[in-house]
């Protein structure tokens, strides 16, 4: 086959987080078939970037008291002790915030924009939407970062899109008593000019039914998105026909892309999140003296995105469109995979990742082909979740890698190196050589398997041959062999023959076990890097262990919660305070009560005064009986923010006589201990069904 130029990425992470197992599944994916690539003597660039821009970046270094450059370049710092802990190799890893990437989404942006009438005109729109805005933070507000009272069930504190409690989807608009989840504050509605990518056009729809139902995607994301091009979940509930528009622009503050004669608009980080694909491999060519533009013209070139399942809109619709419509090359194929999950438990998430820490892995010392090896066996091509099995790996690990295929060469690299100088023999015998024939024959098949993506076929595939070979071990038996100086040339050629299919073996791991084909090249002196090398091993190096066991205290550890110490250290500023009794505890009167009235305190900025009713009845009188209660939360909440909610008290505390009055009782409220730190205090609240008077347990 002649020589294939591959451009291949994976999805770029945010920076606002460490890597999780789940971007190391697919980084590791990704970097198997980009070696077998290159092993096919294809050439391939591999690259990654940050994906840095967007409001939750912009919120979480304005928290930190830094610059959102500054915080993705901690992010950043971070990347490389995992890439080179799991051998993954990318070409370059670069960022979505680099000057190549304002330029490229910039030109993209005109490109769909500026499409002549001839064409059929502009792909970009401009429309006036109310949205709201927080008059504290001076901002429009996210989806995200606006909460309030669920429409549909009237659970309090729910998001601005939909309601974790009753499932229900609506435009943040429709809350009842939104307010911002920045400052508290109640939002307005403000209209705004927005920048839309007309994704319905008819030019767009026609385009992307093609691309999309090709037969290219794989066939059960295929059959996703054919869904969108018939009906659609609005943000209020409702339905309509077909690809709605896309609104691509944000209105500052925002740390992002301006968007070209716009000012105050930047790109929504989702417009350049892809194009920074485009941007860490113009960063690569430059860095190689190679030029973009031609690298992208060559008619030949193929480009690939690995990505997970809950990207796919982005990968499928807005990306080949964005591309094909300002005069790019479209992606070829993005190959979709699902979720990990660990030890059957809970799916991934972006912000929590699982319970299997990569940095732990690797500093317990695990070594980082095992995990390779464990997710080939499990990867295929279908858009599939996997799970991570503690015992499941340690099975595989140990009876495959070990057990079957390390063995192989521990067996038969002693005799050779002791009795034959390392020298190792031609001939291996009718069986020996028909053996061999039999693994050089399932070369293709192996091949096309790593080429489908179907690493867990390939590693069926070589256990198979491993299988063979062990039985060929126990048929043989150079240990019995080597008893008697009269077999020699038997012994001589059983362990030439293994030393053979254990190199040939390794070359087939080689895109899942780099390290230990280094090794392995090393050891027999035979290349790993050509997937057709030929010839056999003719001299061998004193054998050094090439791989150990998993134990069960390796899995213990990397699955044990942080030592309690450990738990202890000072979360948000203050340790946690010492043991007390369940009897300590009962001494504390919590109950759910109902803010029933909330004002200013005169002549305060600290305090507001809050009437509760904790269900204690009414008085001789029949007036409800209520508690004052001053706390100390006006920077965070305004009266009207709070009056008619409920929340929790501390029902005998003694009462304490103020300035402004007595207070009878408390209100607990959440901050962190250094207010300059983290600044906000939290009124607590509770779960919808709760009962002013219910007490705490
Ligand atoms: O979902 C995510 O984690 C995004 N940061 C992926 C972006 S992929 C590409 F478009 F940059
Ligand atoms: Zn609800």
């Amino acid at each position: 086959m002649s020589q294939r130029q591959l451009f291949v990425t994976t999805a770029l992470p945010y920076a606002n987080g460490n890597f999780h197992i789940g971007h190391i599944m697919e980084y590791i994916q990704a970097d198997i078939w980009v070696r077998f690539q290159r092993m096919q003597g294809h050439k391939v660039d591999f690259v990654g970037a940050d994906d840095t821009h967007g409001a939750p970046i912009m919120i979480a270094a304005e928290k930190a008291g830094i610059t959102p450059q500054q915080f993705v370049a901690g992010i950043a710092a971070g990347r490389k002790p995992y890439l080179d802990g799991f051998h993954i190799q990318f070409d370059n890893w670069h960022s979505t915030d680099a000057p190549e990437n304002h330029a490229l989404a910039q030109q993209i942006y005109r490109d769909l924009r500026d499409i002549p009438e001839s064409q059929g005109g502009s792909l970009i729109e401009r429309r006036t939407i109310d949205q709201f805005f927080d008059p504290e933070k001076n901002m429009f507000l996210p989806d995200r970062f606006i909460k309030g009272e669920c429409p549909k069930c009237h659970a309090h504190d729910q998001y601005g899109d939909n309601c974790e409690v009753c499932g229900a989807v609506y435009a943040p608009t429709d809350l009842i008593n939104p307010f911002s989840a920045l400052s508290g504050a109640k939002p307005e509605l403000k209209s705004s000019e927005h920048f839309f990518f007309k994704l319905s056009d008819p030019r767009c729809v026609a385009f992307l039914e093609k691309w999309t139902q090709d037969g290219k995607l794989q066939p059960e994301v295929a059959n996703k998105v054919k869904e969108w091009f018939s009906v659609r979940t609005n943000p209020d509930g409702t339905t309509s026909e077909g690809l709605g528009d896309w609104d691509i622009s944000r209105d500052a503050p925002y740390f992002g892309i301006e968007i070209p004669d716009a000012p105050g608009k930047y790109f929504y980080v989702w417009l350049d999140a892809p194009v920074g694909y485009l941007a860490s491999l113009k960063n690569l060519l430059d860095q190689r003296g190679e030029n973009y533009d031609a690298y992208m013209a060559n008619p030949a070139l193929e480009q690939y995105h690995f990505i997970g399942k809950d990207i796919v809109t982005f990968h499928t619709l807005f990306w080949p469109a964005m591309l094909h419509f300002s005069g790019r090359k479209t992606p070829n194929n993005v190959f979709v995979h699902g979720f990990l999950t660990v030890n059957n438990g809970e799916k991934m998430s972006k912000s929590r990742g699982t319970g299997l820490d990569p940095l732990k892995y690797l500093s317990l010392g695990m070594n980082p082909e095992w995990l390779r090896y464990y997710l080939a066996t499990k990867l295929n091509n279908k858009n599939e979740d996997v799970d991570f099995n503690a015992e499941d790996f340690m099975l595989r690990v140990n009876s495959d890698l070990i057990g079957k295929f390390v063995n192989i060469a521990s067996r038969a690299a002693g005799f050779l190196t002791k009795r034959f100088e390392g020298k190792l023999t031609q001939s291996f015998g009718e069986q020996g050589t028909a053996l061999l024939s039999d693994i050089h024959a399932a070369k293709d098949s192996i091949a096309q398997a790593y080429d489908a993506r179907e690493y867990g076929k390939a590693t069926r595939e070589i256990m198979l041959l491993a299988d063979k070979v062990n039985a060929y071990v126990d048929q043989h038996k150079p240990w019995d062999l080597a008893k008697d100086v009269a077999n020699n040339e038997a012994l001589h050629q059983v362990c030439s023959l293994l030393i053979n299919a254990f190199a040939e073996l390794s070359r087939y791991l080689a895109p899942v076990l780099p390290s230990l084909a280094h090794a392995v090249e090393a050891f027999t002196g035979t290349a790993m890097q050509n997937w057709n090398a030929t010839g056999n091993v003719a001299h061998i190096q004193p054998y050094q262990h090439l791989m150990q066991r998993v134990t069960p205290e390796q899995l213990e550890a990397l699955f044990e919660p942080p030592a309690l110490v450990e738990q202890r250290v000072a979360p948000c500023g203050e340790p946690i305070a010492p043991t007390i009794s369940i009897d300590d505890f009962a001494k504390v009167d919590l109950r759910i009560a109902e803010i029933v009235h909330c004002e200013a305190v005169e002549g305060s900025t600290k305090l507001l005064r809050l009437t509760l009713d904790v269900g204690e009845g009414t008085d001789p009188q029949g007036r409800p009986i209520t508690r004052n209660v001053f706390s100390g939360v006006a920077s965070m909440y305004k009266p009207e923010d709070l009056q008619g909610k409920l929340t929790v008290m501390v029902a005998n505390l003694a009462p304490r006589k103020m300035k402004f009055g007595v207070s009878e009782g408390m209100v607990l409220a959440a901050s962190h201990a250094d207010e300059k730190a983290e600044p906000g205090i939290y009124v607590l609240h509770p779960w919808p069904g709760a009962k002013p008077g219910m007490r705490i347990h």
